[in-house]
């Protein structure tokens, strides 16, 4: 099963400004089938509380920071995202919430497939069940 983790982003440095990218199926493990972004973040608002049966995802911290905590059924994860040459790739059944959020944060998320509330798991217990058996 694969686990979270940072990737790093190509990051071409010029004195125009710098340049990264994202190619699916190269820099991540996946397919692009959805992006969505997440800003306007009121301080000391979270995002998330939730994992998802069937869905994989990459997080970038495009601009200023927040952190995603995961709960991979065992332990806690936290990961501090700042910059927007890396990323952190979220597998499905990862408990996360996205917190910290700094002003005028942007969190751009690439996601395998579409909306589906379906493959949402909102109740952190049922989420522990399911993934401890
Ligand atoms: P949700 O995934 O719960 O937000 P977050 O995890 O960032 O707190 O989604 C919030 C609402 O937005 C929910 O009613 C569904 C809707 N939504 C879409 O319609 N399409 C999307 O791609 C996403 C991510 C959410």
């Amino acid at each position: 099963m694969k686990e979270a983790c940072i990737i790093q982003l190509p990051k071409l440095l010029d004195n125009r400004g710098n340049l990264s990218f994202i190619e699916e199926n190269k820099h991540i493990p996946f397919k692009i089938e959805r992006t969505y972004w997440i800003y306007d973040v009121p301080g000391g608002e979270r995002r998330g509380g939730h994992a998802y049966s069937d869905l994989q995802e990459f997080i970038v911290a495009l601009s200023g920071s927040f952190d995603v905590v995961l709960h991979d059924g065992n332990r806690e994860l936290r990961f501090h995202l700042n910059r927007s040459y890396y990323g952190l790739f979220v597998p499905a059944m990862m408990w996360r919430e996205i917190e910290n959020f700094s002003t005028n944060s942007l969190a751009l998320i690439l996601a395998d497939n579409k909306y589906n509330e379906n493959t949402y798991i909102r109740n952190f217990d049922q989420f522990l069940a399911i993934k401890n058996g």
